[in-house]
């Protein structure tokens, strides 16, 4: 009884207090950009972008995207992990792997974050950013490779006099810095939990539940993914238009996702057994 107890509150308490991390970074500093050019939201400007370090005009409609990683079990049992952040056109097509000359391998983003003091920063994305198969790190390069390079207000010339000794590729760091920031408000556990839908060996949902409990946290809708041949959920993306600013220091402002893959009724949201809680 008394073990029991001890359990469930310690995971009520795990659940409540999540990892926060330093508050006293700060993302840039960029080149000044026009009064018009900060005025602009990305995919809805009304007039044409001056300066593309200053609003996101390569892929104006950015994605959050999370997994639900339960086999294995990766992360905490009550909280999704980040996949990314990625740039897509305004139209929903995207193109990867834009810049071959800036990519960099796990060891390099971990070094680089440290040598920017972004400890916590590394604390929270080894508990949060995960990758299903391999060493995280994998899947940190592989997102930054293949998505970040991408952005067009995020590349290292959008830095006016920043990558010095101290704080060298700063680009690369706000990349995750961002990520992870944007992350900690899109609590996917907690705004399913709020609509009934919580992990279960035997029940099933249906996608409009789904979307309905995002719908009431967010808003909007979200592009649900599920496994193909099984019909466990697996995914969540949340999409945005960025106002006032570049990709990492502009407002993120939430609109509806995509169309979801998952099938209409039956989905499986499977709990996560032997994650690591603590
Ligand atoms: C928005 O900005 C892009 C990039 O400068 C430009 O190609 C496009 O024409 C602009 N849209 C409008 C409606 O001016
Ligand atoms: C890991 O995730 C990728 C991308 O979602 C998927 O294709 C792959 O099958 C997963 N691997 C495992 C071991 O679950
Ligand atoms: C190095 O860059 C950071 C921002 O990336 C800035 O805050 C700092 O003042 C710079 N240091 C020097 C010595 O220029």
């Amino acid at each position: 009884m008394y073990t029991k107890a001890l359990i469930i509150s310690f995971a009520a308490i795990a659940a409540a207090t999540p990892l926060s991390i330093r508050s006293d970074y700060t993302v840039g500093p960029f080149n000044t950009c026009s009064a018009s050019d900060t005025a602009q939201t990305s995919c809805r400007n009304t007039t044409a972008i001056q300066d593309d370090c200053c609003i996101e005009t390569r892929g104006g409609q950015l994605l959050l995207t999370q997994f639900w990683d339960w086999n294995p079990a990766k992360g905490p049992s009550a909280s999704w992990t980040i996949h990314g952040l990625w740039p897509d056109r305004c139209d929903g097509t995207y193109e990867g792997y834009c810049d071959p000359s800036r990519e960099v391998t796990g060891d390099q983003i971990t070094e680089i974050i440290q040598k920017n003091g972004g400890h916590n920063l590394l604390r929270y994305m080894r508990r949060y950013w995960k990758d299903n198969a391999s060493v995280d790190g994998n899947l940190w390069s592989h997102e930054y490779n293949k998505h970040a390079t991408c952005f067009s207000s995020g590349r290292p010339e959008c830095y006016a006099s920043t990558n010095n000794a101290t704080h060298p590729q700063k680009d690369v760091f706000d990349y995750f810095y961002r990520t992870v920031e944007l992350f900690k408000g899109l609590d996917t556990y907690k705004v399913l939990k709020a609509g009934g839908i919580v992990p279960s060996k035997t029940k099933t949902y249906s996608l409009e539940e789904i979307q309905n409990a995002i719908k009431k946290a967010f808003g909007v809708t979200a592009t649900v993914g599920c496994t193909k041949e099984t019909g466990e959920i697996a995914e969540v993306w949340y999409h945005f238009h960025v106002k006032g600013g570049n990709v990492y220091n502009g407002e993120y402002l939430h609109i509806d996702g995509g169309k979801s893959f998952c099938p209409e009724t039956g989905i499986k949201y499977p709990p996560k057994e032997k994650a690591e809680d603590n």
